[in-house]
């Protein structure tokens, strides 16, 4: 800051008494996103969804249960969503699944594939985001901007593909993205100042990235609280011509 300047405000182009959802809240990203946001903006107040209830959550969150493989489940909590507070500022995604330290775990060739693994990380990654989409997007506030913005991840990009490997996640995700730019189009005839993006956090310190982080070079591991803050940085600076995009935690935007 230059000596004699006031800070700008945290997500300085959203209202400070922001409404936000958070769907995957109990994840290693979802809680840094939740906690982050309650802290820097005391004024906002998070829905905070997860598949069980969360006892630790800041004062102006709201825990609430969710499965994303069961759509009713997804449209109740956007009912309850509509019903407790109106209109949202911001819809985070932060779920998602790449192995689940039993037998679903990123396959190295395609001799491993196998159709209930590609079917149950599709049904988390894409059908999941999608449904979430068709409930809370007519929930987006009209009158000023709002962000709607998924989990994806790098390795979704088809360009960005030079090592081969992972099918399922990179498909669910490269899937992910397609429902984004096609969800961006529709949006911007319905709400013309709501913003759907995706969003690639880093390589990041949670449950999904422990069995690989000994790839991840020195210093290249993000711990989630800072990744929350650089993924918000993104989201305050989007405007709408940004919509349908894939955006990494630089603010690069990563090709399809
Ligand atoms: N960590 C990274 O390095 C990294 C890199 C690139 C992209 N991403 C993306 O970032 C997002 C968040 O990842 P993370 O690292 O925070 O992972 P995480 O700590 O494993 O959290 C995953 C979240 O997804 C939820 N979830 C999984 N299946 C669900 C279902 N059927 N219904 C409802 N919730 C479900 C989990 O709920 P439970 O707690 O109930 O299991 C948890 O809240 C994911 O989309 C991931 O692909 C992460």
């Amino acid at each position: 800051m230059v000596d004699g300047q006031a800070h700008s405000r945290f997500l300085s182009t959203f209202d400070e008494a922001l409404n936000v959802a958070i769907i995957g809240a109990s994840g290693g990203i979802g809680a840094a996103l939740m906690n982050v946001i309650c802290r820097e903006n005391p004024r906002a107040r998070v829905h905070a969804f997860s598949r069980r209830q969360l006892t630790s959550i800041p004062d102006n969150a709201i825990s609430s249960t969710i499965e994303l493989e069961n759509e009713s489940s997804i449209a109740g909590a956007a009912t309850r969503v509509f019903r407790q507070t109106g209109e949202l500022d911001m819809v985070f995604v932060a779920t998602g699944l790449l192995h689940d330290g039993e037998d679903i775990e990123p396959e190295k060739s395609w001799r491993s594939l196998n159709a209930r693994s590609l079917e149950k990380i599709i049904r988390v990654n894409t059908v999941g985001p999608a449904l979430v989409a068709k409930h809370f997007l007519s929930l987006m506030k009209r009158d000023a901007k709002s962000v709607f913005a998924c989990l994806s991840a790098r390795v979704g990009s088809i360009e960005d593909n030079r090592l081969g490997g992972w099918y399922a996640y990179r498909a669910s995700k490269a899937a992910l993205n397609m429902i984004i730019k096609t969800l961006s189009i529709e949006l911007s005839r319905s709400n013309s100042r709501a913003i759907c993006v995706g969003l690639h956090p880093g390589t990041v310190n949670t449950s999904l990235s422990k069995p690989f982080q000994g790839n991840v070079r020195p210093g290249k591991l993000l711990q989630p609280e800072n990744a929350s803050m650089t993924l918000l940085t993104v989201v305050d600076n989007l405007t709408t011509v940004d919509s349908g995009k894939i955006f990494s935690w630089d603010g690069s935007v990563i090709p399809p």
